[in-house]
């Protein structure tokens, strides 16, 4: 690999070298958490793929272990796949995963288990001598190359385990139901879980409990009143994580989600995000949510540099008191890297102004910026609905609108040849005010065979009575931004070729003729985690 790695992160998780795509199996087990992911031990594009174990205390600083689960049997050959942990009654953990058993990419569930249960590392697991577990045969007809990714088990009352796993049938993606009374022996459930036409194989599901008025988590087996449920799968055709709110139906072992995939709205990341998966933390009592984040950079580049992939900052995640969508916050533990506050007063931003954030390591940042507008008279007017990405793209950093665009220049080269842009720009439909979130990538870097694409997302947030609130995570290749305190959230990967390092600049800027108020600038330069 090159020498010259201005892209790893500093606080984001990544191994030392290679590829690397889906967290699996995260949990929490005395007092450890425990990471395992999708690894290829032998270079910078996928294949080979076994699941690599980091462990932590804080899910900031990461000590890497030897490889959980490796090719070694029939039912796992040509390749150890995406799962999930589960927690048996007393606190004994396993692991379900998809094993690989021809050329053809065919697939099965495995199971594996500790082999020492008093290690809190769990640095070996034994393989059940009854894998696979789950198959697909001329009785089932289930599509054996669209059979993966077990969730993390849950109990009923009626003393059944429940699995999902992904699949689909023609473009019906469909998450298959599987129920057991001692985890090993499996029948399939007459009916999926859930399916929805023309969607698509559904990668890497993931099923679980939220609370409809607090923001603590639950463990996956809990249902009751104030309980709804939550679905998530990852869309192998769009390559985005989707999810629905809505009821889970113990008797009848079905999910009723509010409103459905029809226009694919509601997503945990409007940027690049994928095969995330959800574990509770019993420690804290909360929900966290991991995701993997792909490069923008050509398979080329990723060979020179000798890495590919990294993973988000772990988030806690909840359902916001409108019980309409999800809310997620990168986790308390991370703010323990702020170091140098900088706290500007409150003060106007122009329309047309730039103002430098100094007194930071602008390439290795954590800023939260609020904005306050007290009239919206200049919003710019949209005569229908637009889907916000296309917007985005129209409508960039450097296109003057009325309201906004203001927010941030993130990796901004001195003479602003290069820089990442995330932005509100607020609009008016008929008697609606929508904010606009965008991530705009289109000037990230010089080098143009990236992908620059530019992500966009609406806020809901009312623009006249609440703050317009951002937060970015900024990491030397990575801008993870939360708007309106979580409702909405993007994440970009970008490759600037001048603003590195010390190079990087920051600013706040308002690209609008209205002026706005920045009632919030606070940003701290993170310090380096601990990581493998
Ligand atoms: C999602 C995925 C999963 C699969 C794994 C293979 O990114 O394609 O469906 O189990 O990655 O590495």
């Amino acid at each position: 690999a090159s020498s010259y790695q201005p892209y790893r992160t500093a606080y984001h998780f990544q191994p030392p070298q290679n590829w690397i795509n889906d967290p699996n199996g995260p949990m929490y087990y005395k007092g450890v958490y425990h990471l395992f992911y999708q690894y290829n031990p032998k270079g910078a594009i996928w294949g080979n793929i076994v699941w690599a174990h980091s462990i932590s205390k804080d899910l900031v600083n990461w000590t890497p272990l030897d490889h959980a689960i490796q090719p070694s049997q029939r039912s796992d050959f040509y390749g150890c796949w995406s799962g999930s942990a589960t927690m048996l009654p007393g606190g004994r953990p396993v692991i379900l995963y998809t094993g690989i058993i021809d050329a053809k990419n065919s697939q099965v569930q495995n199971l594996v288990m500790p082999k020492n249960l008093s290690d809190p590392y769990l640095r070996e697991w034994v393989k059940a001598p009854k894998n696979p577990l789950m198959a697909p045969n001329s009785a089932n007809k289930i599509n054996a190359t669209s059979f993966r990714d077990p969730t993390t088990a849950w109990l009923g009352k009626d003393g059944w385990w429940r699995v999902l796993v992904g699949s689909k049938r023609d473009s019906r993606g469909m998450a298959i139901l599987f129920k057991s009374k001692d985890f090993v022996n499996w029948v399939q459930a007459k009916h999926p879980l859930h399916s929805a036409k023309g969607t698509g194989m559904w990668e890497c599901p993931d099923f679980f409990p939220v609370l409809s008025e607090s923001p603590s988590g639950l463990d996956t087996s809990v249902n009751g009143p104030d309980v709804r449920h939550v679905l998530k799968v990852s869309l192998d055709d769009k390559k985005h994580d989707y999810y629905l709110i809505g009821t889970y139906n113990a008797a009848k072992d079905n999910f009723i989600p509010d409103s459905g995939f029809e226009s694919y709205v509601l997503r945990y990341d409007y940027g690049k995000y994928y095969a995330s998966k959800t574990f509770f933390d019993e420690g804290k009592n909360r929900r966290i949510l991991l995701g993997w984040m792909n490069e923008s950079s050509s398979e080329a580049d990723d060979i020179k540099k000798g890495w590919a992939g990294i993973h988000a900052i772990p988030r806690a995640i909840w359902l916001h008191k409108s019980g309409k969508q999800l809310v997620q916050w990168p986790v308390e533990e991370i703010e323990k890297l702020r170091t140098k506050p900088v706290n500007w007063p409150t003060k106007v931003l122009k329309g047309g102004e730039l103002l430098q954030v100094t007194g930071v390591t602008a390439a290795q940042v954590d800023v939260e910026i609020s904005f306050e507008v007290n009239e919206l008279r200049r919003a710019e007017t949209l005569d229908k609905w637009v889907d916000p990405q296309d917007l985005c793209s129209r409508k960039g950093a450097a296109a003057k609108g009325g309201m906004g665009p203001f927010g941030l220049l993130i990796f901004a080269s001195k003479g602003l040849q290069e820089y990442t842009a995330v932005f509100f720009r607020i609009f008016r439909l008929q008697s609606k005010h929508l904010v606009l979130l965008c991530s705009d990538q289109s000037r990230s870097s010089l080098k143009k065979d990236n992908d620059l694409t530019s992500y966009g997302a609406f806020v809901d947030v009312d623009p006249l009575n609440e703050k317009l609130s951002l937060r970015t995570l900024i990491d030397h290749s990575v801008v993870e931004s939360f708007g309106g305190e979580g409702k909405a959230v993007i994440t970009s990967r970008v490759y600037p070729t001048l603003a590195i390092n010390d190079k990087a600049q920051l600013y706040a800027f308002n690209n609008g003729t209205a002026d706005v108020k920045i009632t919030r600038l606070s940003a701290w330069s993170m310090k380096k985690a601990q990581i493998n």
